[in-house]
């Protein structure tokens, strides 16, 4: 439907996670007028789910150099590594702004500094935490009252203004084909309800991840691929969509375990807890120098071989060693996850499995967050910096979002070109919405034939049955006119299922195993054909 109301802005700053709030509260700060627009509530992201940290080279001793070299190791060969060098070396400023900003992290008692951990393929203590392991929850907390300071009203009205509960559909853009805005549907807020309109020359997709793609993953259920979907929907260049990270150690609930699963950090096993199969052996000795603290993929790569080799559908976290102090001051949000599912890491080996966790890839930018689209940015989780590569570092996600987002802020302020034209309101329909029940067969698919271990067999498998799912809905919407009722879960299945499907294609052409893409068919890393990014791009339109 056409938008039944509109407003205006300079920015629109779409998702409320680290990387949309920073945007957003950088460039109020500055004076420019920004509407936020979010799906849920603030706070419902993948940011306040943040364990482990925020890595950056704070500690004696550690340097920007070595933070890049870390990085680019576990990227496997495919960082761009300007964006390394960017994220590296204003890691570290980007951080103190954020304490500045009100985030409390852990420091010493005596010395006041702040404290570091160490994480899977970090050669140092590195990461900066927050109540033990609650790092994104005090992130997420400092931005969010920082944002309503700055949402209140002042002479001559708020310089930021937040729509909760607001599912952001298409780009809009002007006669001349600039970025425009974006129309939205907002669900029970008053005054904005149903489909309207925010005007603004600045788009920032902040949407996060697309982990609900599969059926067990550590994103909340609101990471259902929105902004990679608008932008293959606005024809933005989208890159390394193929490489999945897997999370080696969320907690195992059981084979049919679906959606968001508690998640067991990195961190538990870098302050020394063991990783073991059920006869207790440390099954990752002697697969890396790392062992345990491997970058991410490897381990995952282990556990998953592991389990293969001994027909079981877990392994084992030891952290008994650490004692009831130490797991209750340092990891209260595990152990209280980990007791509420009747396991008590005090006494007992914690049961994990590998879940999807975080997109390395997604929307193509360069290094001021612009995407190839004119007036729309992207930041965080939902962008392909060229940051990851092949495969995430542990904890620079919250860094890459805070780094970014700043840089987005400047090159948003410093735009002194005119503004777009009223916006051409977008043409109705299109093409179909798919229904609310199609989420959990895309996850189906996906967990079966594009999860940790691929094949060509099990991609082709996959792409079949998706291409099916989309026909269906296709040909029914062409026969008689029929579509799912527009609302949050039709358009998050529909989203799900375009990002499903570009990620099949394009893991299935990378004919190679590289960092979290893993093909058994082609188990070697290949350089001299594949050292190279996969970028989509689509025809655009509206669904
Ligand atoms: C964790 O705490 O293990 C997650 C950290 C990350 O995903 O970067």
């Amino acid at each position: 439907p056409a938008p039944g109301w509109a407003i205006s802005a300079d920015v629109v700053v779409v998702g409320s996670g680290v990387a949309g709030l920073t945007v957003a509260l950088r460039c109020a700060a500055a004076g420019a007028k920004v509407t936020v627009v979010t799906k849920a509530h603030l706070d419902d992201g993948s940011t306040r789910w943040a364990q482990g940290g925020i890595a950056a080279a704070l500690g004696e001793g550690d340097t920007p150099e070595q933070h890049l070299d870390d990085t680019l190791v576990a990227g496997a060969g495919l960082c761009d590594e300007p964006a390394v060098r960017t994220l590296v070396s204003e890691g570290p400023g980007a951080v103190r702004r954020l304490i500045e900003t009100g985030a409390r992290f852990d420091t010493d008692p005596v010395s006041g500094e702040i404290l570091l951990t160490r994480e899977g393929g970090h050669h140092r203590r590195r990461i900066a935490h927050a109540g033990g392991d609650a790092t994104g929850a005090e992130v997420s907390r400092a931005l969010i009252g920082a944002v309503r300071a700055a949402g209140i009203a002042r002479a001559g009205g708020p310089r930021l203004e937040l729509i909760e509960n607001a599912l952001v559909l298409d780009l809009l853009n002007d006669a001349a084909g600039r970025t425009a805005g974006v129309t939205l549907h907002v669900m029970g807020q008053g005054r904005r309800d149903g489909v309207g309109a925010v005007h603004a020359r600045a788009v920032v997709l902040a949407t996060g991840g697309m982990g609900q793609v599969f059926s067990a993953t550590t994103n909340p259920a609101v990471s259902t691929g929105d902004g990679v979907a608008l932008a293959l929907r606005a024809g933005a260049e989208v890159s390394d969509i193929e490489f999945v990270q897997f999370h080696p150690t969320p907690l195992f609930l059981g084979p049919d375990a679906e959606g968001q699963q508690p998640l067991v950090s990195e961190a538990v096993r870098g302050e020394g807890a063991y990783l073991v199969d059920a006869d207790g052996t440390r099954f990752m000795v002697g697969q890396h120098e790392l062992a345990e603290l491997a970058p991410r993929d490897i381990v995952a790569k282990g556990i998953t071989r592991r389990m293969q080799e001994t027909g079981t559908d877990h392994m084992f976290l030891d952290g008994r060693h650490f004692g009831a102090a130490m797991w209750a001051e340092r990891f209260p949000t595990i152990l209280a996850a980990c007791r509420s599912h009747g396991i008590d890491p005090v006494t007992e080996l914690i049961p994990v499995a590998p879940a999807a966790h975080y997109a390395s890839g997604g929307v193509r930018t360069d290094l001021y967050g612009r995407t190839t689209v004119p007036g729309l940015y992207a930041c965080g989780e939902v962008a392909c910096t060229g940051v990851h590569g092949a495969n995430r570092l542990a904890s620079n996600s919250l860094l890459e979002g805070l780094v970014f987002a700043e840089r987005i802020a400047a090159d948003i302020l410093a735009d002194s070109s005119a503004p777009p034209a009223e916006p051409v309101v977008p043409a109705p329909g299109g093409a179909p919405l798919l229904a609310s029940e199609a989420r959990f067969e895309v996850q189906r698919i996906m967990t079966a034939g594009a999860g940790v271990l691929r094949s060509a067999e099990s991609l082709t498998v996959a792409a079949g049955a998706l291409e099916r799912l989309h026909t269906a809905a296709v040909e029914a919407y062409d026969r008689e006119g029929k579509t799912a009722e527009p609302c949050v879960e039709t358009w998050e299945s529909t989203n799900l299922s375009l990002v499903a499907r570009v990620l099949v294609a394009a893991a299935r052409r990378r004919e190679e195993t590289r960092g979290c893409h893993w093909r058994e068919d082609r188990p070697e890393r290949d350089d001299r054909d594949w050292r190279r990014h996969l970028v989509v791009r689509l025809t655009p339109h509206r669904t």
